[in-house]
């Protein structure tokens, strides 16, 4: 058999469905590997009507073998620590790979993120406050405690320290001792899976294994590609996978795209397509699962769409919550821009806050609310599926010149169509 390298990635603002997409195609991977963000994410993982969520253990994990957690995470380990061992009540012999370059977050990390939202008052991100931003300030700016420095209090506390005397005007007073003993103690626990996880992915890779990479959030919140300033600040595309885990992108032959069939953002910044409407916020239960706050919600977006599908160099297609957006009797899909009198296919490269953008949208027929019908469709297959979604969902690929093969009509793992 021929081995799988494949990475799923999210086409839009992050909450595209991937967390359930990867689930579904781990029946076929052995190893599940995220390589980016940290417990910012929010994947929801339904079986047999059970959730499961997941924010910094790959949500491939009901289903892989082993779950690996890259060098381009930033993990807080105490919030893993919990997730792990709620991990193993659900699956005890699953096998867990941290890699111990990953950054640590800690409770300054989150202390700074807040503090730097209120600085920046009415243009604040609306970020997770997970302390995502400032652990990869400190990457970048030399600082991190890495995930191998665990096993030293003194290594813990002259990090700490050092991070003090540099951003100490920002944090105000901290428990230094108080803080290295917590993250001394999660590191106790967490030591054993703590290891090259680039040369274990090379080895497995070595034995034939089929690996899944899961992106978290979507290339509109990445920090090179995004609609900058109000994105994470990670890198989210496909060609992340090697710098986030080691492993190297000439192997990748599958990058899977998913996009919720309109869409959704959370937190601040520029959306084309946003309806002024509570409709899919109440019809799709769009509300974010780290924070709970309210999703804003869209019209799908091609320029976006087809920007992502060229950055991420898509060769598949998933799409998700179909069933939600039949409920509403009018569809539209905003197909192209007009930014100061010229018209654009793809997300442009920058858009002046100043500049007036004018969506063109085509509009489809609803094909109702199936939720009746749902299991009849999953025995059925892509052709029984009612001739107005079938025509959306051609009227996309033809937009994007790829095909959708994988359809998502529920949270569940069982409401999933394979073309
Ligand atoms: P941060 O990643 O917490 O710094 O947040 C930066 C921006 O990314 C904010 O708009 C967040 O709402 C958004 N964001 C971060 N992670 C996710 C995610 O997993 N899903 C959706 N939005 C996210
Ligand atoms: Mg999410």
């Amino acid at each position: 058999m021929v081995t799988m390298i494949s990475v799923v990635v999210g086409m839009q603002f992050g909450d595209e469905g991937k967390g359930k997409i990867t689930d579904y195609l781990c029946s076929n991977y052995d190893d599940v590997v995220r390589f980016n963000g940290g417990n910012n994410a929010g994947h929801t993982v339904v079986i047999d009507g059970k959730k499961i969520k997941f924010h910094l253990i790959p949500s491939g994990a009901m289903q892989a073998g082993t779950v690996v957690l890259g060098n381009g995470m930033v993990i807080d380990p105490l919030k893993l620590l919990d997730e792990i061992k709620q991990l193993k009540l659900a699956k005890d012999n699953i096998k867990i790979v941290i890699s111990g370059r990953a950054g640590v977050v800690t409770e300054l990390h989150r202390i700074l993120d807040k503090k730097e939202e209120e600085l920046r008052s009415n243009s604040s991100i609306g970020t997770t406050s997970q302390g995502i931003g400032p652990a990869y300030e400190d990457k970048y700016g030399r600082l991190s405690i890495k995930m191998y420095d665990l096993n030293s209090i003194k290594k813990i506390k002259d990090k700490l320290n050092q991070l003090i005397a540099m951003k100490g005007l920002l944090t105000g007073p901290v428990d230094i001792d108080r803080v290295s003993n917590e993250l001394y103690s999660a590191g106790s626990e967490l030591y054993e899976y703590i290891g090259d996880a680039s040369e274990f992915l090379e080895d497995e890779y070595r034995l034939g294994k089929n690996i899944l990479f899961e992106g978290a959030q979507g290339a509109m919140l990445d920090i090179d590609f995004g609609t900058y300033p109000f994105v994470t600040s990670s890198n989210t595309v496909a060609g992340s996978v090697s710098t986030g885990s080691g492993f190297s992108f000439r192997r990748v032959e599958d990058v899977i795209g998913v996009f919720k069939a309109y869409t959704t953002k959370v937190g601040s910044g520029i959306f084309p397509t946003e309806i002024g409407s509570d409709d899919l916020r109440i019809a799709g239960n769009e509300y974010g699962t780290t924070t709970g706050r309210p999703r804003r919600t869209g019209w799908l977006d091609l320029p976006i769409l087809r920007y992502a599908a060229y950055l991420n160099d898509v060769n598949r297609l998933a799409i998700t919550k179909l069933d939600i957006l039949g409920k509403l009797n009018q569809i539209k899909v905003g197909t192209s821009y007009i930014i100061d009198g010229k018209d654009y296919e793809r997300f442009p490269d920058k858009i002046d806050p100043e500049s007036e953008i004018t969506v063109n949208y085509e509009t489809f027929e609803t094909w109702g609310d199936i939720s009746s019908r749902i299991s009849g469709y999953l025995g059925s297959g892509y052709d029984a599926l009612p001739y107005n979604m079938r025509k959306y969902i051609e009227f996309i690929e033809d937009s994007l010149n790829c095909s959708i093969d994988i359809i998502s009509l529920g949270e569940d793992r069982k409401s999933t169509i394979v073309k």
